[in-house]
């Protein structure tokens, strides 16, 4: 295991805490170039319970980064690490380029935490001031951050009205507007769309590009693997507390994608040549007729056909000339090729199903 550096500060957890004391110089938190988040080889465990096996990644700052993982991968457990929530087993861990527990990072860093419960009798200004004093900011600052989060978040006509008169949207905005209200460098949102509807999942989309824009690194995990295409920079899919897949989004989604082919009169034989040449995923064929194919010996003779077809294969790119002139040249009348762009869902079941266990 490498050793801790000013480059790459860290703290070593294990079962056997050592003692690291100050890792690095003191440069001001936003000035530091090291990244958002270092994770090696983390690992916690709950009694014989491994909720998090090996996990390492990076996040740099500014990026928008998509956590995602099936029920139970350990993403809760990874974000309360990374809170300093939970104390890590073993492995290595910085953010914002201090280490766990470090003070000044925490006044930096947002948190909208999973099923996130709210102090329902107070009015929305009163919440965000108390969550404003637990992150020590003085009554200056509360009194013009304040309407600074709500604006943010849409909320800024509600300032005066209990929480209990929310609705979820409502209440997962305002729980938002806590995670930004101490300028954070780094925020944490785990499922913050989960209770949304269509409207306020697009509202939360818009105030994570808003944060973007401003330069904030957004650590971001979220079932609702559309919402998470359309913000995320990169992505890391995370499966039984390991990385199954880890880049940047048009990495993981592009290269390879699924293109449906509809022709007629295709040649049973053709389309065994398709199957192995391709990854064919879906195949409907109709109707068996007969037609005239290219012969061995040239000219044409009669060939048995599927006299509709509808496949889906995957393709990558520049492929498709060369698949339209085998189906053509067999015989095969080609009527449409549509190339459908892998979606993260299609990447997400993919990388989740390996191994076949779920
Ligand atoms: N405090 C805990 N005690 C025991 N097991 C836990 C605890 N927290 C989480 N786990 C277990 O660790 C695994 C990972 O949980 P979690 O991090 O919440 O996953 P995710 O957020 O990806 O759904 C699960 O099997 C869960 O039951
Ligand atoms: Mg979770």
């Amino acid at each position: 295991m490498q050793g801790c550096s000013i480059e790459r500060p860290c703290v070593y957890a294990s079962r056997h805490p050592i003692e690291t004391g100050r890792l690095m110089t003191k440069t001001s938190l936003s000035l530091d170039t090291s990244p958002a988040i270092y994770v090696e080889h983390l690992r916690k465990e709950y009694g014989s319970k491994v909720a998090v096996q090996d996990l390492s990644l990076q996040v740099e700052r500014g990026e928008v980064f998509g956590f995602l993982g099936p029920n139970g991968a350990g993403k809760t457990t990874t974000i309360k690490m990374l809170n300093g929530l939970v104390r890590p087993t073993s492995g290595r861990l910085s953010v914002l380029g201090r280490p766990l527990g470090d003070r000044e990072a925490k006044k930096r860093i947002g948190f909208l935490p999973e099923l996130f419960r709210f102090h329902e009798w107070m009015r929305a200004e009163e919440f965000l001031d108390f969550h404003g004093s637990l992150y020590g900011l003085s009554r200056g600052e509360r009194k013009q951050r304040i309407p600074e989060a709500l604006k943010l978040v849409g909320l800024e006509g509600r300032s005066r009205s209990r929480l209990r008169t929310f609705s979820k949207g409502m209440l997962q905005r305002i729980g938002i507007a806590q995670a930004v209200l101490a300028d954070p460098l780094l925020v944490f949102l785990d499922e913050p769309t989960s209770a949304l509807d269509p409207l306020g999942r697009r509202d939360v989309r818009d105030i994570i590009r808003t944060l973007q824009e401003r330069g904030v690194t957004v650590f971001l995990n979220s079932h609702l693997l559309g919402e998470v295409e359309a913000v995320c920079d990169r992505v890391a899919i995370i499966k039984d507390g390991e990385v199954a897949a880890l880049g940047p989004k048009a990495g993981l989604l592009g290269g390879e994608h699924v293109v449906e082919v509809w022709v007629t009169d295709m040649p049973e034989r053709l389309l065994h040549e398709v199957r192995r040449r391709y990854r064919v995923v879906g195949a409907e064929a109709r109707g068996q007729g007969q037609a005239r194919g290219p012969a061995p010996t040239g000219g044409r003779a009669p060939v048995a056909v599927n006299t509709e077809c509808r496949l889906s294969l995957h393709l990558s790119n520049g492929e498709a000339p060369a698949l339209v002139e085998l189906l053509v040249g067999g015989g095969a009348r080609v009527h449409e090729v549509t190339p459908r762009q892998r979606s993260l869902e299609d990447l997400f079941v993919d990388v989740v199903q390996v191994g076949g266990d779920r």
